[in-house]
């Protein structure tokens, strides 16, 4: 990269490793001001290849410093994804406040042996704050039991019965493990054979709690690969209760925690209380390995804030940025009200911006309204809703590159959960990416696209003389 020279395709304000592959986020913890993110690396080349977590720590998700690899793989196999505790109580005997990673192992030498039990799960610990890490001498801690996927272990401290669960992916369900050691595992319950998207493997899951009026509810995430709403990897989740021993849905069908294609793998932070922050893998295993990019593949989602809303009586889980973006969000123009009986052109002041941009408005749901977003060369990204199908969408179609793979030059469709008659929408561009939160986050579209010069142009469009209001173009800086 040229000093003071943007790279093609580069986030500026999300993470994207330096050089080299990255997938999944793994281990978020939040320690003494810090806020930990491991991901699923290839140091040495930029496809998918023997696995390690790479390292990054941020104060507000928008700094991020890299750090030197976290985990290498070892005699046991290479790194797959996982999950990091505090362990305040020091239960496992590593130390007080010891960080604890729970991760899969992945043999590739017992992968050709056939036999399916080339995953299983170990540990490591730090007692420097992540900075270096001493893998646990009696790994594996949980046996391949012969399930040819058994991984991607989330743990978090189980307070009403003082026990750690873990929370694993097992082909097609998850297995609960408990622990009080964090070495001795004991199988709880499956859940989910009978329940949600089957269309491909399930990975990746989370169990975390929300406080609603009082009660406690529940909510497992899980990413699955393929059969997600418009193709590909995505995240389902399931709303209900969990006893330290079963999870028990309150409905058998899954929810999508993001329409989009690309948030995948997303899991939340542990040690940060009430407080429920998410990050996802921006990409698709439909296209991962092929997607335009030079030095390096792959970045996170924008950080987000998780909430539980209740609707019509059901559980919706919301997403919003998390709040400390707010801090770097300058508004250049704001309009209190726009009828739009034709296309109107607000391009002078996405101009100066980089290809970068936060859009905020409301607008009428019996209307439409479509956001366009263009470059010099004229490739489109379109961004709306629609008011006869009730559905927002976005359609990357001639958005740019799309040679790499069939798929990728698609239009994508989300239902619109929410039930008022105004809509609130915020829409992040970050060069090569669009995250859509509608309706404060209860919809939520993530596309990536690959523009051949950033994005310096937006219009809106409208029909039946629809009204928005509150419209604020912000920019965003560069982190990079
Ligand atoms: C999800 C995943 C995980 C696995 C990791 C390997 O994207 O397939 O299930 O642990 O990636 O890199």
């Amino acid at each position: 990269q040229v000093a003071g020279q943007m790279e093609q395709h580069r986030p500026q304000f999300h993470f994207s490793p330096k050089n080299n592959w990255m997938n999944d986020p793994n281990g978020m913890v939040y320690l003494n001001g810090k806020y930990h993110l491991f991901y699923q690396h290839n140091p040495n080349s930029t496809v998918w290849g023997p696995m390690h977590w790479g390292h990054a720590t941020t104060r507000d998700f928008f700094n991020w410093e890299e750090q030197p690899i976290a985990l290498y793989p070892d005699s046991l196999g290479t790194i797959f994804s996982g999950s990091a505790v505090v362990d305040v109580n020091n239960t496992a005997g590593f130390g007080k406040n010891a960080l604890v990673a729970i991760f899969t192992y992945h043999n590739h030498k017992i992968e050709e042996a056939k036999t399916g039990l080339h995953q299983y799960q170990g540990i490591a610990y730090s007692n420097d704050e992540g900075k270096t890490w001493t893998k646990y001498k009696g790994n594996p801690v949980l046996p391949n039991p012969g399930i040819t996927d058994f991984r991607d272990p989330k743990v978090m401290w189980y307070e009403a019965g003082k026990k750690w669960i873990m929370t694993l992916a097992t082909k097609d369900r998850i297995t609960f493990y408990s622990s009080a050691n964090l070495k001795d595992w004991k199988r709880e319950s499956d859940f989910g054979d009978k329940f949600g998207g089957h269309g491909g493997v399930w990975e990746c899951p989370d169990l975390i709690s929300f406080d609603v009026k009082g009660k406690t509810v529940w909510v497992l995430l899980v990413s699955i690969n393929p059969g997600g709403p418009n193709g590909g990897s995505a995240t389902q989740y399931f709303t209900g209760d969990f006893d330290g021993n079963k999870f028990i849905p309150s409905s058998t069908v899954e929810k999508w925690l993001d329409y989009g294609t690309d948030n995948y793998a997303g899991i939340t932070w542990s040690n940060t209380g009430k407080r429920k922050i998410f990050i996802g893998w921006m990409n698709n295993w439909q296209y991962a390995n092929q997607v335009p990019t030079k030095n390096w593949r792959g970045a996170t989602t924008i950080a987000r804030d998780l909430h539980l809303d209740q609707i019509a009586g059901d559980f919706y889980v919301r997403s919003v940025p998390v709040k400390e973006m707010n801090a770097y969000v300058k508004p250049v123009y704001k309009k209190k009200s726009l009828t739009l009986n034709k296309e109107i052109d607000l391009s002078a002041y996405a101009k100066g911006l980089d290809g970068k941009l936060k859009l905020d408005f409301t607008f009428n749901t019996t209307k439409s309204i479509e956001i366009v977003l263009s470059n010099k060369e004229g490739q489109k990204l379109l961004i709306g809703y629609d008011n006869k199908t009730k559905t927002y969408y976005i359609d990357r179609t001639h958005s740019g590159a799309s040679d790499f793979e069939k798929g990728f030059a698609k239009k994508h469709s989300a239902p619109r959960i929410a039930n008022t008659t105004n809509a609130k929408v915020s829409l992040i561009l970050d060069v090569a990416s669009a995250e859509l939160f509608a309706d404060n986050g209860l919809t939520v579209m993530t596309d990536v696209f690959f523009p051949e010069s950033l994005i310096n142009g937006v219009k809106l469009s409208g029909n039946g003389n629809q009204v928005i209001n509150n419209l604020i173009i912000s920019s965003i800086p560069s982190f990079k």
